[in-house]
């Protein structure tokens, strides 16, 4: 049987690229930083009998269509799969995988380095330093909010939401959790559950840890951040749709809430005149979660398990529609 062809959308780990060559012929989109186009896509899949993929990769029914039937499975290299319409693959028989597990401890970590950052105003500080604006010490010069002993809100009961929890448990927070329904991992970890917008009420830190869903999408507007404290932190490092930019940026302008820290936007990459990034009181990264050496290594090692897997007539470790298996 000659070797299965299959498509990667970007250069990846050596350890994840000799997976692959191993069973497979390799054809890559060859720059690091741009995105492949659609067209070009469309392309590749046409010839390929498997993809691996990033989530600046979109496929839906059209592009599967217009690919057509040679493509069996999608390797997507995140946790997060919105960018691939699942029904559209389920239906088509085409295979979807994503990469649970090995980014849950980095994005809590980075979550949590955000919550810091804003409540702490680190952003601000080195901006305020490189401005050449900081002339002494005085009692309440760049006072932020204390962490200790505050009450976190986590938005999501996933594995990143509850390694939120853990590390807020090390400095004596508070836990509330809200999630479509109450978890008992979570009330493990000594999380109170609470409807949304109780926990909106009662939060010093509102962290948000879900999936980009037609549910969540959209999910925070002005009733939301107007139901938060006006000392409130917010934090989202999952997906920026579930976030009506609009709207937070009003709320953090106008002092409905008090500081940001974002790691995601509604769309992405954003440029350096994004509105958001005239407020003193926004921290900002560009979508580096799971962006460690260690776990990009690990999540492309999955990716590329899951996509020789399928292309070689086995069952992929973490498929998101297995369903496909046993058509
Ligand atoms: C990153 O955002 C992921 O979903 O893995
Ligand atoms: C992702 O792994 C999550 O479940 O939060």
């Amino acid at each position: 049987m000659s070797r299965p062809t299959v498509f990667v959308s970007r250069k990846l780990p050596e350890a994840a690229m000799a997976i692959i060559r191993r069973t497979c012929e390799v054809t890559l989109w060859p720059e690091e930083e741009r995105p492949v186009p659609p067209n070009e896509l469309v392309a590749r899949l046409r010839e390929a009998d498997g993809a691996l993929l990033m989530l600046s990769d979109r496929i839906d029914g059209a592009v599967l269509d217009a690919a057509g039937p040679r493509c069996r499975v999608i390797a997507n290299m995140a946790v997060g799969y919105d960018n691939i319409d699942i029904a559209a693959c389920t239906q088509r028989g085409v295979l979807v995988t994503n990469t649970p597990g090995v980014l849950t401890d980095t994005t809590a970590d980075l979550a949590f380095a955000l919550l810091m950052a804003a409540a702490r105003r680190l952003g601000e500080g080195q901006r305020l330093i490189q401005a050449d604006r900081w002339t002494g010490w005085s009692p309440m010069f760049m006072v932020g909010q204390e962490i200790t002993g505050a009450t976190i809100g986590i938005v999501g009961a996933g594995r990143i939401g509850q390694a939120v929890a853990k590390r807020a448990a090390g400095f004596d927070m508070r836990l509330l959790y809200h999630n479509r329904k109450p978890s008992a991992d979570m009330a493990a970890l000594g999380a109170e559950y609470r409807g949304l917008d109780d926990l909106l009420r009662e939060s010093d830190f509102v962290v948000v840890l879900l999936p980009l869903s037609a549910e969540t999408r959209g999910l925070f507007g002005e009733r939301e951040f107007r139901l938060m404290k006006p000392t409130a932190v917010f934090v989202n490092a999952a997906r920026g749709p579930i976030v009506q930019e609009g709207a937070l940026y009003r709320a953090l302008q106008e002092g409905w809430i008090w500081a940001a820290g974002l790691d995601v936007f509604a769309a992405e990459p954003i440029r350096a005149d994004h509105p958001l990034l005239s407020l003193d009181n926004v921290t900002a990264v560009p979508h580096i979660g799971s962006a460690t050496v260690q776990t990009r290594t690990r999540m492309a090692t999955l990716a590329a398990e899951n996509l020789v897997a399928v292309v070689t007539g086995g069952r992929p470790i973490t498929p998101v529609n297995p369903q496909v298996l046993d058509q």
